[in-house]
């Protein structure tokens, strides 16, 4: 009989450090620790927080309905201009959903978006954008005139209330961004505004948050899926609800029978801090955030702030503990200068000396560390990155709960889940923790790599939404 243990919790204490640091990282364990019961009780949690999303009262969780009502078959068709706001790149592509059943070609391109527009007036953000979609059309489409418009699908991957899939009120910028002149606004207004002006010929068909696009994408060549996650700046997760589950669109009219994608916006759970044991790290993190009190459970496990907790740990055993010891450890007080591919990397090391952490150690922060040094760094790595890989999984398992999902894919994007791959062995072994499978079974639920969400994704919605389709026998997922 074949066990599918993977993954010992708690990490262990470090062997060869000074003895008399093993209290504190023990404390500090602790502090970090998510055993299974403790999993068990977020995910109950989340699973009625998920329910209240849903209702007219509302929750913690906003449950935004993304207006997909339609979902693919691989008969799609067409020709669309995709367009995604990510932390650092804007991607535009040109998305071709072809003859062939289920597959697509795509031309894309990236620009650098300037650090200042995270926060300068949003209508420069918009101006920036719109100069960089002509710029694209220029490069590929100089044929096409102000009067033939080219469908356009928008992924914005921040909590927007919609009344159409055209349209999106933001809620709150997420992942510190923080333009003034968004929030309580149509942004599709806005970003069209920007592209008229610079008559740029494009119109947008679909507004798309990243996790719709990535279920709508997996969906495209999977049908098991059942759930589109991100985990990479920011986490979020889209699932497929029955219409009649949605108490606050009863007055949409819209068949009983049918079903839409719901964009959770999990990043908001437990705003309310019912469930979560936040630490001071995370407390701190939030204080200096642009938007305090807000996406606390994304604070504590997303890529964003990853790199950032452990940092803030490093400095507090540098000022309380003797680490880095007579060192210039002076950038440990500059913010966010350890990313999450800091965490990746340290755990990549498997040298009995830690020679990577060494480096890795000495590049970021600029001081030469000792063994045990190297050792304490990478359990401190161990303990963040295990933490946010498990509370990450009580939001997948909340929803597989809510949805009575017994079996299927969870199609994830995300530079932080798709390069750390201890952190997704983590994962898969905390949904086996939370849903109590047989030690002799394979994982019921997979988590799946699923690139193309703001491509293809975001080209297939935009396909549903104008009913470019050929009408053939639909085969794709039963939600
Ligand atoms: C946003 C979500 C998004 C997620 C992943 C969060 O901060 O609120 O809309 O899906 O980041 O990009």
């Amino acid at each position: 009989m074949q066990a599918f243990q993977r993954f010992p919790y708690p990490p262990s204490l470090p062997a060869e450090v000074p003895e008399d640091l093993l209290p504190k990282l023990s404390e500090l364990r602790d502090e970090f620790g998510t055993d299974k019961d403790h999993l068990k009780h977020v995910t109950d949690h989340f699973v009625k927080e998920l329910e209240r999303g849903l209702t007219e009262e509302g929750g913690d969780i906003p449950m935004n309905i993304t207006w997909v009502t339609d979902f693919p078959t691989g008969n799609e068709r067409g020709k669309y201009l995709t367009l995604d706001l990510g932390g650092t790149n804007l991607r535009v592509c040109e998305v071709s959903l072809s003859a062939q059943k289920g597959d697509f070609a795509f031309t894309q391109r990236k620009y650098k978006l300037p650090e200042n527009l995270r926060s300068a007036p949003v209508v420069e953000l918009w101006d920036f954008i719109a100069e960089c979609v002509h710029m694209f059309i220029e490069e590929h489409h100089s044929e096409f005139s102000a009067e033939e418009k080219l469908p356009l699908a928008f992924t914005f991957s921040y909590p927007v209330l919609q009344k159409s899939i055209k349209e999106g009120i933001l809620q709150r910028w997420t992942k510190d961004y923080s333009c003034p002149g968004a929030e309580g606004n149509d942004i599709v207004a806005q970003l069209e505004a920007s592209m008229d002006k610079k008559q740029v010929p494009v119109e947008v068909v679909a507004l798309v948050n990243d996790t719709t696009g990535t279920l709508i994408a997996t969906a495209y060549r999977d049908p098991q899926v059942r759930i589109g996650s991100i985990f990479s700046t920011g986490c979020n997760s889209a699932y497929v609800e029955a219409c009649s589950a949605i108490p606050k669109i009863k007055h949409a009219g819209l068949p009983p029978d049918s079903k839409v994608a719901i964009n959770t916006e999990c990043g908001a759970f437990d705003n309310s801090c019912k469930v979560l044991r936040r630490t001071r790290f995370d407390k701190d993190i939030d204080a200096c955030s642009p938007r305090q009190g807000q996406q606390l459970y994304e604070k504590i496990i997303a890529g964003r702030y990853l790199g950032e907790i452990v940092r803030r740990v490093l400095l507090e055993l540098h000022n309380n503990n003797g680490l880095f010891r007579d060192q210039d450890a002076s950038e440990l007080n500059t913010p966010h200068i350890l990313e999450a591919s800091f965490l990746s990397s340290v755990e990549e090391d498997n040298s009995h000396l830690r020679e990577g952490v060494y480096s890795l150690l000495k590049e970021g922060l600029g001081v030469e560390s000792t063994v045990p040094e190297r050792r304490i760094t990478r359990f401190l790595v161990e303990i963040v990155g295990t933490r946010a890989a498990r509370l990450y999984a009580c939001g997948i398992a909340a929803i597989c709960k809510k949805r009575d999902i017994k079996t299927g894919v969870v199609g994830v994007d995300g530079s932080t889940f798709n390069h750390y791959t201890r952190f997704r062995l983590r994962v898969t072994q905390a949904m086996r923790d939370i849903m109590e499978w047989p030690d002799d079974i394979k994982d019921p639920i997979t988590f799946e790599v699923s690139e193309d969400g703001s491509g293809v994704g975001a080209a297939l919605i935009a396909a549903l939404t104008l009913g470019e389709t050929q009408p053939e026998v639909a085969d794709g997922a039963t939600w």
